[in-house]
């Protein structure tokens, strides 16, 4: 694994954006694997800026996301399809017709996981996988407890999960409680994954996650078994490696 220390926020988004449009620039019809939260909010910001200034073509890449909330409708403000189209996709030239991204309106949960692993399949895999990181380690939404071996799944959020994400709600109870996600084996087999993670809240997990023993209790710490991550994290994330 390699780590980048990066200063605070905004150098961790520029590096990690750096990394990112590398990929793009060695193979433009790469496949990336990307996410939603705060963490990637600045990555995309950067690579939104540079493809403004002509150093960067998305229009063969396709985009593959990590998650979604289950029961959503698409144009809802709390989806994570919104909220890629309002952060990154609208912004640059990506096809939509290479976006993808669980459909979190499907109610034949196992039919909507097939199809999405028929997605990434087809697309020939992830070239790079884009991931924040839970503060209870979860990546995309596996949760501590559940199986490596999975790939797309339908997953009942954790009380904490649905507390970290209340704040992007009006009320608590609005918080979905199921999501569409990436398993763990479907992360794992992106040739390669960049984790972000920003602020000393995230300090003790990223500890945890690389530096503590593999175990579905930590979901992250499975990215010790890839053969090519690579973290950036700022002074406060780093804190405590
Ligand atoms: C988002 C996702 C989540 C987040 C994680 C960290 O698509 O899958 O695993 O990456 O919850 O969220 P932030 O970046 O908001 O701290």
């Amino acid at each position: 694994m390699r780590i980048y220390r990066a200063l605070n926020y905004s150098d961790m988004s520029r590096k990690a954006a750096n990394i990112l449009s590398a990929q793009v620039i060695l193979k433009p019809h790469c496949v990336l694997g990307l996410a939603t939260g705060s963490s990637p909010l600045g990555v995309y910001r950067q690579l939104i800026e540079w493809y403004k200034k002509g150093d960067i073509d998305f229009s063969e890449v396709t985009t593959i996301n990590l998650d979604e909330y289950a029961g959503i409708s698409k144009d809802d403000p709390h989806s994570y399809r919104y909220f890629m189209k309002e952060n990154f996709w609208s912004h640059v030239n990506i096809d939509p017709d290479r976006i993808n991204i669980p459909d979190g309106t499907q109610t034949e949960e196992e039919d909507e996981c097939i199809r999405y692993d028929r997605v990434i399949a087809s697309s020939g895999g992830i070239d790079m996988q884009l991931l924040g990181l839970g503060r209870n380690g979860h990546i995309g939404f596996n949760e501590p407890g559940g199986a490596f071996d999975k790939d797309t799944h339908c997953v009942s959020l954790t009380e904490s999960t649905i507390e970290a994400n209340k704040r992007f709600f009006e009320r608590e109870d609005d918080v979905p409680r199921k999501a569409y996600t990436m398993g763990i084996r479907s992360i794992m087999q992106a040739r390669r994954i960049l984790v972000i993670a920003s602020g000393a809240r995230k300090a003790g997990i990223v500890r945890e996650a690389f530096f503590g023993p593999v175990t579905p209790m930590v979901p992250a710490s499975v990215l010790q078994l890839h053969n090519n991550v690579t973290l950036v994290g700022d002074e406060g994330a780093l804190s405590m490696i």
